[in-house]
C-alpha cells in the first residue's frame, strides 16, 4: 500500500495540526470543466462514464490534474447507483435530471425491493473504487460517498427530482410504517454499500442527505437522521490501519447541527446558510466542519472570491477541524479559472491560522 504524500484532508477531519487548511469541491468533476464535457461525450453518456471504470477513474482525475491544491479526491458516480441495483430503472433524459423507469407507491412494492449485494450489484462501483486509488497513487485521499436513506427515498417514490415532494411527504404521513420499512432497507444497503467502498479502497465517506433540511424538526429526526445514526453505527471505521472519517451533510441543516453532531459522525458538512464560527462553537469539539461557501460566489471575481474565502477563514478561526468546501455542488456555468482562484486562495489565506 502506498503512503498517502498529502494527507491533511484526513487530518483535519480527525482534529489533528495541519499546515494549512484541506479544500475539496463537492461535484469537482463535473460539468463546469470542458474536459469532463469532452470525456461525457466520448463515453456516450453520464451513466455510461459512472459505469465504466476506466472513464470513472479518468474524470475523478481531470480536476485533480488541473488544480494542484485540491486536498482529496471524489469517487465519479451518483447517489442513485443504490436505488438502479433495487430495480428501480434509473436513466437521465438530457436536461431533466435524473428518472426512475418503476415508481416506489405501495407497501408492497416496498416489501418487494432487495438489499443490493455491492460486490455483484454495484461491482462497477466497487471496481471504480479500487482503480482511482490505484491510478492516485497516494497523491491525495479518495472519498467514497452514498445518498442518506431519506434523500434516496424521495427519488424512488417521486420518480425522479421534485421540489414540494409531495408524494413522499404524503407517504411519511399517511403511512409511516411503510416509509420506515423503506428507510430501514436503504439504511442496510447503504451500509453495505459504503463498507464495500472502504474495503474497495475509499479513505473517508460522506453522506448527502441533500433533502433532509426539507422535513419538519420532527420528521428529520425520525425519518432522516435516525436512519443515518444507523449508518454511522455500522461503519467500519479503521482500515488499512487509518482511521476512515464519515461525514454527514443535511443540506439545509444548519439549525440541527448539535443532534447530528452526536450521531457518531466525525465531521458535519454546512451549506452556506449558517455561520461556521458560530457552527463551530455549537458544535464544540465533538466533530470537524467541512464548508461552507455559496456555490454562486464562483460567478463573481476573483477578488471577490477570496475576500468570501477570507471572511470564512476569519470566522472559523485558528486551529484544526475545519475542510473548505462549497456549500453545495459547483454548478456547470462557473469559469473553471474562478473555480482555481477559489482554492488558491484557500491554501494561501489559511496558513495564517494554523501553526
Ligand atoms: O462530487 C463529485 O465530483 C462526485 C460526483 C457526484 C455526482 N453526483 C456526479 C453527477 C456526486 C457526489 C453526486 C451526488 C448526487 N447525485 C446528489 C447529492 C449531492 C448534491 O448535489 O446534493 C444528488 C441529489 C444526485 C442526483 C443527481 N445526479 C441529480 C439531481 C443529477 C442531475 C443534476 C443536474 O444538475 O442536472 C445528477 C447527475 C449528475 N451527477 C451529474 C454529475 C457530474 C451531471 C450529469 C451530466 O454530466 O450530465
Amino acid at each position: 500500500m502506498t503512503a498517502l504524500k498529502n494527507d491533511r484532508f484526513l487530518r483535519a477531519l480527525l482534529k489533528q495540526p495541519v499546515d494549512v487548511t484541506p479544500v475539496w469541491m463537492m461535484r469537482q468533476a463535473g460539468r463546469y470543466l470542458p474536459e469532463y464535457r469532452a470525456s461525457r461525450a466520448h463515453a456516450g453518456d453520464f451513466m455510461s462514464l459512472c459505469m465504466n471504470p476506466q472513464f470513472a477513474c479518468e474524470v475523478t482525475m481531470q480536476p485533480l490534474d488541473r488544480y494542484p491544491q485540491l486536498d482529496a479526491a471524489i469517487l465519479f458516480s451518483d447517489i442513485l447507483t443504490i436505488p438502479d441495483a433495487m430495480g428501480q430503472g434509473l436513466y437521465f433524459e438530457t436536461g431533466e435530471g435524473p428518472r426512475f423507469r418503476k415508481v416506489v407507491s405501495t407497501l408492497a412494492d416496498i416489501e418487494a425491493l432487495p438489499i443490493p449485494d455491492p460486490h455483484k450489484d454495484l461491482g462497477y462501483v466497487m471496481d471504480a473504487v479500487s482503480t482511482i486509488r490505484r491510478e492516485l497513487n497516494g497523491r491525495v485521499p479518495l472519498i467514497g460517498f452514498s445518498g442518506s436513506p431519506w434523500t434516496l427515498a424521495t427519488y424512488m417514490v417521486e420518480g425522479g427530482s421534485s421540489k414540494d415532494f409531495r408524494k413522499t411527504k404524503a407517504m411519511l404521513y399517511d403511512n409511516p410504517q411503510a416509509m420506515h420499512l423503506l428507510l430501514d432497507k436503504l439504511a442496510q444497503s447503504v451500509t453495505a454499500y459504503l463498507n464495500g467502498q472502504i474495503m474497495a479502497g475509499a479513505q473517508a465517506v460522506q453522506i448527502f442527505d441533500t433533502w433532509g433540511g426539507n422535513l419538519s424538526a420532527a420528521a428529520y429526526q425520525e425519518f432522516s437522521l435516525a436512519y443515518m445514526r444507523k449508518i454511522v453505527s455500522g461503519l467500519i471505521r479503521e482500515h488499512e490501519g487509518r482511521k476512515v472519517p464519515v461525514i454527514l451533510f443535511t443540506k439545509g441543516g444548519g439549525l440541527w447541527l448539535e443532534s447530528i453532531a452526536d450521531t457518531g459522525a466525525d465531521a458535519l458538512g454546512l451549506d452556506w446558510t449558517c455561520d461556521i464560527g458560530e457552527a463551530r462553537q455549537r458544535v464544540g469539539n465533538r466533530v470537524a466542519l467541512q464548508g461552507n461557501m455559496d456555490p454562486t460566489v464562483l460567478y463573481a471575481n476573483p477578488e471577490a472570491i477570496r475576500s468570501e474565502v477570507g471572511r470564512i477563514l476569519a470566522s472559523y478561526g485558528k486551529g484544526t477541524g475545519h475542510v473548505f468546501n462549497l456549500g453545495h455542488g459547483i454548478t456547470p456555468e462557473v469559469n473553471p479559472e474562478h473555480a482555481g482562484a477559489f482554492l488558491r486562495a484557500v491554501h494561501e489565506l489559511s496558513a495564517q491560522y494554523h501553526e
